[in-house]
């Protein structure tokens, strides 16, 4: 486990399921419904979502009748998804927790595997690639989310922003993060091709996240990831507390907007084998 970021141990995240999917689901919904109109799962097909997370995307698919196995390693985020299917009373999705880089699937015994914005944190990306390949049947399809390019998301830029005015004697940490290995139509593409599929399509798609409450989505916000975790737990209450403030002021204009947009850009590729 030695040099693993916080976001390639499966506990931190299993701890902030529910935090997570308050923040983000609203945001990551859109890249499974679009993975969804490209790869159309059917009744009868069979779906592997890998590193599922709270399970919008499994839940979209199930919805339309195809068998799902909803997994991740974060036992968790397992769970989150266990109960949400419990509570829908739905009997074609399965879950279990798995490491997307050593799946515990037969070779070619599924139609589609998919990994939105997932894979992404695993120490080795090239074999999360190489295992969504080995489950697929002949002729089966594959869907990989990443991030584009995050300069410019209007999320990373306020907090940035925020964190600068709120603490300006903090240091932000300025290591990649592990997520932004792979950012990008080019890299995701690339990717694709080394692992061996065909007929490999990538398209940029924006994800806009619109807040009810700037003021309650910080609070979940801080809480949301595990390198929010680390984040803050490093900048410390009171100038959590101070770029909070700063965070909702900025994103409403100083209370001048009702509703504010978040803007962000994922890239969506979809190929077959
Ligand atoms: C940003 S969330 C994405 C969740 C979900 N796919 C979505 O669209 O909202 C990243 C997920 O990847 C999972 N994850 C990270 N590394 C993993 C690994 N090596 N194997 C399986 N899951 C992993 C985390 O537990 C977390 O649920």
């Amino acid at each position: 486990m030695n040099n693993l970021s916080p976001d390639q141990i499966p506990e931190k995240w299993g701890d902030i399921a529910s935090a997570y999917g308050d923040a983000f689901e609203k945001l990551t919904s859109q890249f499974a419904d679009d993975v969804i109109s490209r790869l159309s799962p059917k009744t009868g097909e069979s779906v592997l979502d890998v590193a599922a997370g709270t399970g919008s995307f499994s839940l979209a698919a199930a919805r339309l009748g195809a068998d799902v196995l909803a997994t991740d390693f974060a036992e968790g985020m397992v769970e989150h998804i266990q109960n949400r299917i419990d509570k829908a009373l739905m009997n074609n999705i399965k879950t279990k927790v798995m490491d997307g880089q050593a799946l515990d699937v037969d070779d070619a015994s599924y139609d589609m595997s998919v990994s939105i914005v997932g894979l992404i944190f695993f120490p080795d990306i090239d074999k999360g690639f190489a295992e969504l390949r080995r489950v697929l049947k002949p002729g089966g399809r594959c869907a990989v989310v990443c991030w584009d390019h995050p300069e410019n998301f209007d999320m990373m830029k306020l907090l940035q922003q925020s964190i600068a005015i709120a603490a300006p004697d903090f240091e932000v940490p300025t290591q990649t993060p592990v997520w932004a290995r792979m950012v990008g139509e080019q890299a995701l593409e690339e990717r694709f091709q080394q692992a061996g599929f065909n007929k490999v399509e990538v398209c940029t798609i924006d994800g806009l996240l619109t807040l009810d409450s700037v003021e309650d989505f910080w609070s979940v916000f801080i809480a949301s990831s595990p390198p929010m975790i680390s984040l803050f737990a490093a900048l410390g209450k009171e100038n959590t507390e101070r770029a909070g403030k700063v965070f909702v002021e900025l994103a409403t204009d100083n209370h001048q907007k009702q509703m504010v947009t978040l803007a962000s850009k994922a890239c969506v590729g979809v190929a077959y084998v």
